[in-house]
């Protein structure tokens, strides 16, 4: 941390995220390198995932600034953390950790054993932050995926 940024620090405040920060926290995510925004990122898909999480999913204000956003949700079996973001400028001074170890107690009380998170495989300093953070890669899995719209069966 550098000289002088203990106070800003100090001033940064974490609580639930609500939708009426979706505006914000967009905005924050198409400003941070390493997310994608895709289907399930419009306001509707998010507001619908915090009502079925309720309290997993957290922001980090500086005044009335969101300088950090993650959202976090669970299917009863898996805890899964997804789009990450600290402003560039308040990076480096543990608000990510805080967020993810919100999140983490979190989806502990929900009696969650075990969380995932997918990283782009281009997104190397995201992974470093994880792997700081003690996650471990997943070897011998691959991720997959469809969109049950496209499938008629
Ligand atoms: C990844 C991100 C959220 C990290 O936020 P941050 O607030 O800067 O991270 P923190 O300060 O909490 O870092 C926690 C630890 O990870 C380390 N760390 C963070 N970024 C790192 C990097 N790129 N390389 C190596 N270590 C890193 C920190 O040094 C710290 O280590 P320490 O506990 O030993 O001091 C932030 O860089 C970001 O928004 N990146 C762009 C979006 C992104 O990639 N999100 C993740 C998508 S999967």
């Amino acid at each position: 941390m550098k000289a002088g940024q203990e106070n800003m620090s100090d001033k940064i405040e974490t609580r639930e995220f609500s939708i009426d920060d979706y505006d914000a926290a967009l905005q924050l995510w198409r400003r941070v390198k390493g997310l994608e925004i895709a289907e399930g990122d419009d306001k509707e898909s998010v507001g619908q995932f915090l009502v079925r999480n309720a309290g997993l999913s957290r922001v980090a204000t500086h005044g009335s600034a969101i300088v950090g956003v993650v959202l976090c949700g669970h299917d009863g079996r898996r805890g899964y953390i997804y789009h990450l973001a600290v402003d560039p400028a308040c990076q480096g001074r543990g608000l990510g950790k805080r967020l993810v170890d919100e999140c983490l107690a979190g989806l502990r009380r929900a009696g969650l054993k075990r969380a995932i998170i997918l990283v782009a495989d281009d997104n190397v300093q995201g992974a470093e932050f994880w792997k700081r953070c003690g996650w471990e890669e997943i070897h011998g899995a691959k991720p997959m995926g469809i969109d049950p719209e496209g499938v008629r069966g």
